[in-house]
Parts: C-alpha cells; sequence; structure tokens
C-alpha cells in the first residue's frame, strides 16, 4: 500500500501489511473524531449563538443514553486497538520456530553481521526471499536500534543482551537499514542495506565467499585456543560443566533456581561467570572479559548451541 508515495516506506516483509492496516485504522479513526468534534463545535457555536443581547441559555438536562454511548463506544474501541495491536506485537516478538539466523552487533557507526556459515559483512546484510530470518542482536558499546522501515520492524540493539528481531521478506530487492536511537556523533550515518535475494542468488552469494570455518568452528577453535576445554570436559573430574546438550535446555544453579540456557546465558556465563553457578560445581572459572571480542563471543555461543546432547548410556 503507498508504493511510489514518497511519504511511505516499501512493504516488503508479511508483517509490513499487518501493520499498516492497523495503523491506517488509527489513522482513520483519528481523522473522523477529529472531524466529527471540530464540525461539532462550529456548528453548536453558529446554531446556538446568542441572538439578544439579554438572552440567557437554556438549562441542560443530563440525556443517560447520550452519556452512555460516548462511554462505551470509546471503550470498545479502544479494546479493537488494543487486541489487534496486541496481536500484531505478539507476533513481532516471537520468532517462528524454524528460522535462518543471522548475528548482528551494532557499533559506533556501523552494523556487522556474522551469518552461520562464517560469511561476514559489515553495512549489508543478505538474506533469502520467503524465509523465517532471526537476527540476534547486540551492541559492543552504547545502545543502538536496528530499523529497517520496508519490513516495519525497529529493535533497541543493547550492549550486554541479546535481543531478537525477525522478520519474512517478501520480495527480493535493496532495502534500507537504518539506526533508531541516537548513538553519538555520526548516528545518521549509521545504515546499511538488507539485500534480498532469491534463493539460488543467495545460492551463489553464500557459496562465493572464500571458503572459511562456520561460526560454530570457529567458536570451537576458540574454545581450545581459550583453554575451555581443559575445565568443560568429560575425562577431568567435572571441574567445569559439561556444555553438550545444555543449550535450550534447563539448567539448575547453585541456589536452586533454575533457567532456560539461552544466548543471554551463555555469554553471561563467559563474562561473569560467578554470576550463576552450576548445582554442584564450584566458581573457579575466571571470568574472560575484556579477552574476547563480541564476534568472538556470538561464535562461542554459536558453538555452545551445536554442541548435541550426549546420547544415554555414553
Ligand atoms: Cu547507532 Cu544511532
Amino acid at each position: 500500500m503507498g508504493a511510489g508515495t514518497p511519504l511511505f516506506p516499501e512493504a516488503a516483509s508479511t508483517l509490513a501489511t499487518r501493520v499498516d492496516a492497523l495503523y491506517f485504522f488509527l489513522v482513520g479513526i483519528t481523522v473522523f473524531f477529529s472531524v466529527l468534534i471540530a464540525g461539532l463545535i462550529v456548528y453548536y457555536a453558529i446554531k446556538f449563538r446568542r441572538r439578544l443581547p439579554r438572552e440567557i441559555g437554556q438549562p441542560i438536562h443530563t440525556n443517560y443514553t447520550l452519556e452512555i454511548a460516548w462511554t462505551v463506544l470509546p471503550f470498545l474501541l479502544t479494546m479493537v486497538i488494543f487486541v489487534w495491536g496486541a496481536t500484531i506485537f505478539f507476533a513481532m516478538s516471537r520468532p517462528p520456530d524454524e528460522t535462518l539466523n543471522v548475528y548482528v552487533v551494532g557499533k559506533q557507526w556501523m552494523w556487522k553481521f556474522q551469518h552461520l556459515d562464517g560469511q561476514r559483512e559489515i553495512g549489508e546484510l543478505h538474506v533469502p526471499v520467503g524465509r523465517d530470518i532471526k537476527l540476534i542482536a547486540t551492541s559492543e558499546d552504547v545502545i543502538h536500534s536496528f530499523f529497517v522501515p520496508a519490513f516495519r520492524v525497529k529493535h533497541d540493539v543493547i550492549p550486554g543482551r541479546y535481543v531478537s528481531v525477525w522478520f519474512h521478506a517478501t520480495k527480493p530487492g535493496r532495502y534500507r537499514i537504518f539506526c533508531a536511537e541516537y548513538c553519538g556523533t555520526k548516528h545518521s550515518g549509521m545504515t546499511g542495506q538488507v539485500v534480498v535475494m532469491d534463493a539460488p542468488e543467495y545460492q551463489a552469494w553464500l557459496s562465493g565467499g572464500v571458503s572459511q570455518q562456520t561460526l560454530s568452528q570457529e567458536g570451537q577453535q576458540l574454545f581450545s585456543d581459550l583453554a575451555c576445554n581443559t575445565c568443560h570436559r568429560a575425562d577431568l573430574q567435572g571441574r567445569g560443566p559439561m556444555l553438550e546438550g545444555v543449550f535450550g535446555h534447563e539448567v539448575t544453579l547453585q541456589s536452586g533456581q533454575t533457567l532456560i540456557a539461552d544466548e543471554g546465558y551463555v555469554r553471561e556465563s563467559i563474562l561473569n561467570p560467578a554470576a550463576k553457578i552450576v548445582a554442584g560445581y564450584q566458581p573457579i572459572m575466571p571470568t574472560f572479559q575484556g579477552q574476547v571480542s563480541e564476534e568472538q563471543l556470538l561464535a562461542l555461543v554459536e558453538y555452545v548451541k551445536s554442541l548435541p546432547a550426549p546420547k544415554p548410556g555414553s
């Protein structure tokens, strides 16, 4: 809708049409009531104007039907807006189960992308059309906001935390990325493009780069370079918990608390190991704060993610 009008960004994702529909509904309601109220003010001002200098106004009698109508109708309307808006909000904030994941790191003043196959990009993100794409984003300095108007997605990208943004692009093309949170001198220049390609073109792009390690292979390399594997291994007397099959599953902490191991948990356990000690282990792990970059953290997270659960009995 509104394609070709410079006032409107293109609609190029499944969410875009839904967001637009709600937006136009809100604008419609606003215009309708603004015109109605302004019109009535003018109309009654003229109709009930003072005709004689000594005229006294009529006493006002309560009209219950009118009172109830203008209480109930706006209530119903706001409920429609609430339910409609909440539905879209949930659709936006819950990525589908099967997604193609790409990591994003925001930094003054650029967007860096890390594909699971190992490709890295700065300022450009190549994705296939017609797939559910999930971006797992963080910042290495200040708060940024990842904004692609054509997809109607915008999410703050916060240092020290992973946030996820998902979209399903509906047509190939190039779409602008903006930073929507003031983040310093060159905030306005912190832009980029999402390049949406059809499947064969995307395959060609994927295989085009120099043969690299995948992100989890890179993580595996780091895991041994940083000597993580001297403690997180099966044959030692269990100095550190085994990481196989941990990701996405429940972990019980020393405090008795349980949590689901997600990206944020893995990250915290690397940078601030004492924060959440797994039940049955000692807080002996040193911090890796300052020793691993955001990109290396992503590789480690991806490596932990890739570790399959051990087979029962082994
Ligand atoms: Cu990054 Cu504004």
